[in-house]
């Protein structure tokens, strides 16, 4: 058998692209943050994940501009060896602040601290405990660790207390959750989390990608919504964070206690082999964490508009599926479905992601949208005007299918 034979028989993507249905790899021309320019056409964007719209902000673009013209277009090398810079160190303090923990590590992708953390830190004898719906960087983090992964229902305690139950005592536990789940914009109930893990004596990690600068009274995330943040015994031991989000730019980190953080410094591959972050990139997430920091309103605006999409969706008869957050998914169903809703909405302007198995799973396709704090009223105005219109078209989909749209 030719190791080539699958990629022969793809064709699922080209059908699609002959039947107008495509919906990935859109090169974008031209965007100003909450619109595109997308085959000549200008739409609206809900479907980035720039929440407070700070990849525009001035602050934030002359930050970058600055630290390459000092430092250069790059690092040339890892963290480990010649690629940490004081600018690296200087936001290492300033997250590990943010976040109220001890210290943490600055990693060039969010994907790869869940690799590099979860790798190094779970060996043969130890035991993840996983939510089934967490990213797939964890999920890839989990297949890499030494230790064995155990998935329980996505968010339900009692499955996660029965595979706690099970582990032997003798084997470390680590209990990694979402606090934002990506696709459903649900946050996870972190309190439960923590009990379970302090009655079992697991340790317990948190990807907050989305929920850092979206949610929380002061935008620190899924801890700061649970009033766990200045709590030094929250019981939570390491947040993970991107920078590819709310804080504008590319990268990651994990934060947790000094040694902790050390530890993960000299064993975590995806950070030791691997070039670190750029100058620019670094600046640009310092800016925004500062911006965060001094700007609260920017997460207030951004739930204000959410509050107001999603019950709007919600009277029209759309199920969002219990979003509580800047992510708000519309249900669709098949996948059929899902990718003609989607080009209805391309169709009309709107620029959003069709999400399909595996990343839902089978049958609940759905259409992610998401917000940012910079929309302007005429930009959700608009949005809300197509799924009003289209509200009538999703009760006979195949319509779409035929070209009814
Ligand atoms: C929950 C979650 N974790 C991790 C990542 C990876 O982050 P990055 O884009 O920085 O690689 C993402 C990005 O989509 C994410 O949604």
């Amino acid at each position: 058998m030719d190791l080539f034979d699958k990629c022969q028989s793809f064709h699922r993507a080209r059908e699609l692209m002959e039947a107008g249905m495509y919906p990935y790899f859109r090169a974008i021309g031209d965007h100003d943050c909450t619109s595109a320019t997308v085959g000549g056409r200008r739409v609206v964007m809900v479907g980035s994940n720039n929440y407070l719209g700070l990849t525009h902000d001035a602050r934030v673009v002359e930050a970058a501009k600055e630290a390459t013209s000092r430092f250069g277009t790059s690092c040339t090398g890892s963290r480990f060896l010649n690629g940490t810079l004081e600018l690296h160190e200087e936001l290492e303090e300033r997250l590990a602040r943010f976040m109220n923990m001890e210290a943490s590590c600055v990693f060039s992708t969010g994907f790869m601290v869940n690799l590099g953390v979860l790798s190094a830190l779970v060996g043969k004898s130890d035991v993840i405990l996983c939510d089934r719906e967490n990213h797939a960087s964890i999920i890839d983090g989990c297949r890499l660790a030494f230790g064995q992964t155990r998935k329980f229902r996505h968010d339900d305690m009692d499955d996660l207390e029965r595979l706690l139950r099970d582990c032997p005592d003798s084997a470390g536990k680590l209990i990694v959750v979402d606090g934002v789940f990506s696709m459903n914009g649900t946050i996870t109930d972190l309190p439960s989390v923590v009990r379970l893990a302090r009655k079992y004596g697991a340790r317990v990690m948190v990807d907050d990608a989305h929920g850092i600068g979206m949610i929380g009274p002061s935008g620190r995330g899924t801890l700061d919504h649970f009033g766990m943040l200045g709590d030094p015994d929250s019981g939570v031991d390491l947040v993970m964070g991107t920078f590819s989000k709310s804080l504008a730019s590319i990268g990651g980190f994990i934060a947790g206690s000094a040694n902790v953080v050390n530890f993960i410094k000299h064993h975590a591959r995806a950070l030791i082999f691997s070039a670190s972050p750029t100058p620019a990139n670094t600046a640009a997430a310092m800016a925004a964490l500062q911006i965060i920091e001094e700007e609260p309103w920017r997460v207030e605006t951004l739930n204000r508009i959410v509050t107001h999409v999603r019950c709007t969706l919600n009277d029209m008869g759309y199920d969002t599926m219990g979003s509580e957050t800047a992510i708000v998914p519309v249900l669709i169903g098949s996948d059929e479905d899902t990718f003609a809703f989607w080009k209805m909405l391309d169709d009309r302007g709107i620029f959003a992601n069709p999400v399909v198995a595996p990343g839902t799973p089978a049958g609940k396709g759905l259409i992610r949208t998401s917000y940012m704090a910079s929309h302007t009223d005429d930009e959700i105005a608009r949005v809300l005007a197509v799924f009003s219109e289209l509200r009538a078209v999703r009760e006979a989909p195949a319509l779409a299918l035929a070209g009814g749209a």
